[in-house]
């Protein structure tokens, strides 16, 4: 084990930085340096310079710092961004593609939900969950829980323990569900959520890693009274956030009209409606979307998390993300597992670049297409605006706190990299089409090493 796990100290990073600027710019710096305080805040960030000690010597406090200086063929990334997780589906990853999404919620995760009862389930599969979650290189990720209060708060515990950001909530579901994978009463279902979020505040208190949220699973699940109820405890308690689904099938948005009684123009009037709508809602899928959702969407500046792997599994549909962009509305990547079959951000980006091609095969127009630029944004700057975390993370600008991951794509086993040394571009692009964890070598989340190769020697 690496000896500094744990250790806060004034860190000095010297050698390539990457990260992403905007929709269009990623900034590429080859000899560049980063400093980061025993706080976990980015002190500076020096574009040009000969070495560590250089830099070092030139700013006040930093002249004991640990240096890190990275190798030829390694970079420093800001942490990927997770923006839709459901922790306890993790062991049903790879199972169940068979069906469309109300299959699979039936024959699949309803079951795998329903049996955290269990509590000491919620210990045997989070702290494995979190551990791949961030040697994957996922520095904050929020996750839909389960509607257990206990398990929910074991998640919480876990991700607190292991260093992870997290946005965590106990899902509601008081209808629409089977295998007894729902709540007994709209009190339950708000005093069990309340027992969280005070869990979680008492934790965390100044909400450093772990944040509470509130989580109806959907508006199908969620009967006007309970929706009311979720409403209030979002105007009632401090800055809270929200994640729901949105607009995933055609089915899902019948089944909302229909449980809400058709009094709803569209699925986001329905969630304004009851107060859910705000810049701090955290959105899954958006795909079938009509314009009145999307000015709804954009009026409120909530954000979507776009899982482009679990909507091409259960052949949900094509979320519209360049038309998302468009409107100026938030947009973060998401696994999404077990409807996704993969932890890693890397294949999210892998996967939302084919589904925006696929669209363009559809189409014919080639303005679906994501540019490299924004998959990278959207993988990073576009999850912490979704988390409603961009002042916090996202990228290297001074004063966000360091979430940031240590590239290596010189192992000869994963990615072949030969001819491309001096290509700063290149090295990004293989590792986010080629590459994985393996390439991983340190995490750091608010500038503290938490995970990576390197920590399991
Ligand atoms: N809709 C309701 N529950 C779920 C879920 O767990 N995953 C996805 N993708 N959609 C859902
Ligand atoms: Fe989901």
């Amino acid at each position: 084990p690496d000896a500094s796990k744990g250790k806060k100290a004034h860190k000095v990073f010297f050698g390539r930085i990457i990260h992403s600027k905007s929709l269009t710019e990623i900034e590429i710096l080859p000899k560049a340096s980063l400093g980061v305080d025993d706080k976990g805040i980015i002190q500076f960030l020096d574009p040009n310079v000969d070495s560590a000690i250089e830099a070092c010597g030139r700013h006040n406090g930093f002249a004991n710092a640990e240096t890190i200086d990275l190798k030829p063929m390694q970079f420093l990334f800001p942490g990927l961004i997770d923006t839709h997780m459901h922790a306890p589906q993790y062991p049903n990853m790879a199972l169940g593609m068979e069906g469309d999404l109300k299959e699979w919620c039936e024959n699949w995760t309803d079951p795998m939900e329903a049996s955290y009862s269990d509590t000491s389930k919620a210990h045997r599969v989070y702290r494995e969950m979190v551990a791949k979650e961030l040697e994957n290189g996922s520095t904050t990720v929020a996750y839909n829980s389960s509607i257990h209060p206990d398990a929910t708060n074991v998640l919480a515990d876990t991700c607190l323990e292991f260093g992870q950001r997290a946005v965590i909530g106990k899902l509601c579901i008081l209808v629409g569900s089977t295998h007894g994978n729902w709540e007994k009463s709209t009190q339950q279902s708000i005093d069990d959520e309340k027992k969280v979020v005070e869990h979680i505040r008492k934790i965390d208190p100044e909400g450093k890693l772990v944040l509470p949220c509130i989580q109806p699973r959907a508006g199908s699940y969620v009967p006007p009274e309970l929706m009311t109820g979720l409403g209030d405890l979002y105007r009632d308690s401090d800055p809270i956030r929200v994640q729901a689904h949105m607009c995933e099938t055609p089915l899902e948005v019948e089944q909302m009209h229909k449980l809400h009684e058709g009094k709803f123009e569209s699925y986001a009037d329905m969630y304004d409606h009851y107060g859910l709508f705000g810049p701090r809602t955290i959105l899954a899928h958006c795909i079938h979307l009509s314009d009145r959702d999307m000015e709804v969407m954009a009026e409120k500046k909530v954000g979507v998390a776009h899982n482009a792997n679990s909507n091409t599994c259960l052949t949900d549909g094509w979320c519209r993300v360049r038309q998302l962009l468009d409107k100026g509305i938030k947009v973060g990547l998401g696994t999404d597992c077990s409807a996704g079959y993969s932890i890693s951000i890397l294949n999210s980006m892998r996967q939302a670049s084919n589904v925006s091609r696929h669209l363009t095969i559809h189409t014919g127009d080639p303005a679906w297409k994501l540019s490299f630029e924004e998959l990278v944004y959207l993988a990073t700057m576009g999850g912490a605006e979704v988390c409603a975390l961009d002042q916090t993370v996202g990228n290297f600008k001074v004063g966000k706190q360091l979430d940031a991951l240590l590239v290596d794509v010189g192992l000869e086993d994963n990615i072949n990299t030969s001819g491309h040394e001096h290509d700063d571009m290149a090295l990004l692009k293989k590792w986010v089409f080629m590459g994985d964890d393996r390439s991983i070598r340190k995490v750091f989340v608010g500038g503290k090493l938490v995970a990576g190769k390197d920590l399991k020697g």
